[in-house]
């Protein structure tokens, strides 16, 4: 896998990341966030790469990957749209939305086959009070029914 049409790889991206984390003590999180903002995510290839530089299993590394539901596998799409699923969002009907969303062809954790959009599960978005609360591209919704997410998907909502 190369990136973004350069001969840059994975493995290239994942070094260079590391070495600018070199004198951090805990490293292991702050190069992932990093490798995502860089590369969009947090490819399988990088998972040994990882492994090496930080003396850690594959499966170690993989474990720490999959535990954090912020760390993609695989690039997003153009659009984010993250559903709280915390316990006051889903007191107030989180899970109607994601079975909307469901329903409209986007499950949770996945990307619609254009790349438009990807269906995201979070647990807080510190909006609380005003649940369900879901985020778009970084913009936060309260009270949001199926009705409006409907409209967020489409891109309606303003
Ligand atoms: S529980 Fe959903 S914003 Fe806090």
């Amino acid at each position: 896998m190369t990136i973004g049409g350069s001969d840059m790889t994975v493995e290239d991206a994942v070094r260079t990341v590391v070495a600018d984390h070199r004198d951090q003590r805990g490293a292991l999180l702050p190069v992932l966030h990093a490798l995502q903002a860089e590369l969009g995510c947090v490819p399988k290839e990088a998972i040994p790469v990882l492994a090496d530089e930080f003396n850690l299993s594959r499966a170690d590394v993989h474990g720490v990957v999959t535990f954090y539901h912020d760390f993609r596998r695989e690039p997003a799409g153009r659009t984010t749209v993250r559903i709280c699923r915390a316990e006051a969002c889903q007191a107030l009907g989180s899970d109607a939305l994601v079975g909307y969303a469901r329903e409209a062809g986007l499950a949770v954790g996945e990307t619609t086959p254009d790349g438009s959009v990807t269906v995201e599960q979070v647990f807080c978005l510190g909006n609380c009070a005003l649940g369900p609360a879901v985020e778009v591209d970084g913009r936060l919704y309260g009270r949001v029914d199926t009705a409006r997410l409907g409209s967020i998907l489409k891109g309606t909502v303003a």
